[in-house]
């Protein structure tokens, strides 16, 4: 037994799980008509629903009570400070600072984090507006009309991701493309539709050594100038946001073209940075702006609201409870809007690079499980596709149903169909259906009892599935950036139970260090071919380009 799973509130949470694991939840709304109203919260333009959870009032009590054991606010309050809360790497994590509205300096390693930020906004503010105007332009004197925005993972996800949620804020003179893998498809079928006299490249990389987005850079470099763009031109159409500033001057992007982020942002909570310069560059630096308020809007509520009433607290909290006390792998966000489609996606890295670790921060193994996979998609499509699962299979599958009570697009009943359909599910999942209310079900359609018998255990469906309904008026750029924030300080509320790092990512470097040397057996004269058979087999494979 860990020091986690031996502290008093760990233990007498699973004696409560133990005392509520046959408590339906059709039974606690029966006994508290005000259950809705009592596990319900308001914080910065967004309102949870949070009564369709496995708790009662002894399950936020005991909740609350395991984070306040194990620090959390303290190390939220260490975050905010600027201390150096990212052991392994030995780093400051500070996303926070990036949508710091005021005046205060906030220290990161002797720098004055917070005075970086705002001259860095300022040239991005500059930046944009010039493009916007016609005051950067193509070598040949054309305004730009097309982005292509090359990054990958934080340095990807972010910027498309926000930029797609906030399409009805788009410029109409301004198109963005982005492109992460490095399948060459994904760069060639954008640049065969551009026109290199008018397209900008914006290469985004906080680390400057990521394969993808370096080779990827070189071949829009060589796409741009075999169409005949002089070298010269080099530096009017290519832009680079990187920590590592030296790099990307030594890859040929002049320094005035460099937007710096830090190493105290990690890469999954850069949107807020320059590499937001594309959501900038699609939607005027006005919403930009409006997007970083949202998120200090509820970072400025996890400060100070008191766990019991901290929305990213008791979402943290309750994915927690539900991974560690009910065994659930996994947990599914469902966005009942078609601009929000990415963000399932986008909380994948977020939280699932945080927070998918096996030790903690002193390198011990963990004695409990961490992060969820992290799944979903946008409602109603995901009724016809994996919510079958939800309500009929098996384990625990927390949900997070999300969903603007208004559309951008008021197009007949559509919004109000849509509506229902997210409110249906949360009470489907929960409610379930009975044996008995499956028999009567099946002889109102007259079947027969033989009939009726054969088919009704099929038609019942357990319910008591929990999940969270978040709402907001509208999705704009200021409900968009405290939606984000709020899954951040979430992820961060798990590893900080936890005890682990949730801002290094080390598990991602094997592969790329293997990558590398498989990629030099499959372009050798003469492989070695000296790996594993399978990986040896396979390399042959390729290099034959057909299957024997
Ligand atoms: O390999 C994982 C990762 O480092 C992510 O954390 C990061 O967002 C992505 O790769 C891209 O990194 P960079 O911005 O340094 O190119």
């Amino acid at each position: 037994m860990s020091a986690l799973t031996a502290l008093p509130a760990w233990q007498a949470l699973s004696q409560h799980r133990d005392a509520i694991q046959a408590t339906h939840l059709r039974d606690l709304f029966a006994q508290d008509p005000k259950r809705a109203e009592r596990f319900a919260l308001k914080a910065a333009g967004l309102y949870l629903d949070y009564s369709k959870n496995r708790l009662t009032d002894d399950t936020v009590a005991l909740l609350c009570q395991l984070a306040r054991e194990t620090g959390v606010e303290a190390l939220r309050d260490a975050m905010f400070a600027g201390e150096v809360i990212n052991n392994t790497e030995g780093r400051p994590v500070l996303h926070t600072a990036l949508r710091y509205r005021g005046n205060d300096a906030i220290s990161a390693q002797g720098e004055d984090a917070a005075a970086e930020v705002r001259a860095t906004l300022k040239r991005m503010k500059t930046f944009v507006e010039r493009v916007h105007q016609g005051q950067l332009t193509g070598y040949t004197g054309e305004r730009f009309t097309d982005v292509v925005s090359i990054g990958i993972g934080g340095s990807f996800l972010g910027p498309k991701i926000m930029s797609e949620a906030l399409r009805p804020y788009w410029r109409a003179d301004l198109r963005c493309h982005f492109v992460a893998n490095i399948d060459g498809t994904a760069l060639a079928e954008k640049l065969k539709k551009l026109d290199p006299k008018r397209t900008l490249v914006l290469m985004s990389s906080k680390s400057f050594t990521t394969q993808e987005t370096l080779t990827n850079t070189e071949s829009a470099r060589a796409w741009f100038l075999d169409s005949g763009a002089p070298e010269s031109a080099i530096g009017q159409h290519f832009v680079a946001v990187s920590a590592n500033v030296p790099a990307a001057e030594a890859f040929g992007i002049k320094a005035e073209n460099v937007y710096p982020m830090w190493d105290w942002v990690g890469g999954r909570y850069s949107l807020w940075s320059a590499i937001g310069l594309p959501i900038a560059l699609l939607v005027g630096f006005d919403h930009f702006e409006a997007l970083l308020a949202g998120a200090e809007a509820m970072d400025t509520h996890f400060r100070t609201a008191p766990l019991e009433q901290n929305m990213p607290a008791l979402m943290g909290l309750l994915s927690l409870w539900y991974t560690n006390f009910f065994d659930s792998g996994s947990q599914v966000i469902l966005t009942y809007d078609h601009y929000l489609r990415g963000l399932p996606a986008y909380v994948q890295q977020l939280d699932m690079e945080s927070n998918g670790k096996g030790v903690d921060k002193a390198g011990q193994p963990m004695a409990c499980a961490t992060g969820p996979v992290i799944w979903g998609g946008e409602g109603t499509n995901g009724q016809h596709a994996y919510h079958q699962l939800l309500h009929q299979g098996s384990g625990v599958i927390p949900a997070d149903f999300i969903l603007p009570l208004q559309s951008h697009n008021p197009l007949g009943r559509h919004h109000a169909m849509l509506a229902s359909n997210c409110l249906a599910q949360t009470q489907a999942l929960m409610l379930g259906k009975t044996q008995a209310e499956a028999e009567a079900e099946l002889a109102g359609k007259g079947l027969s009892d033989d009939e009726i018998t054969a088919l009704a255990r099929h038609k019942v469906m357990p319910g008591n599935k929990p999940s969270n309904t978040l709402l907001m008026d509208k999705l704009t750029p200021e409900t968009l950036g405290a939606l984000v924030a709020l899954y951040e300080h979430r992820t961060f509320v798990q590893g900080a139970v936890w005890g682990i790092n949730s801002f290094d990512q080390w598990g991602v470097e094997l592969g790329k260090v293997l990558g590398n040397a498989v990629l030099a057996e499959l372009e050798a004269e003469q492989p070695k071919l000296d790996q594993d058979a399978s990986t040896a087999g396979l390399i042959r494979l390729f290099r034959q380009g057909q299957i024997d």
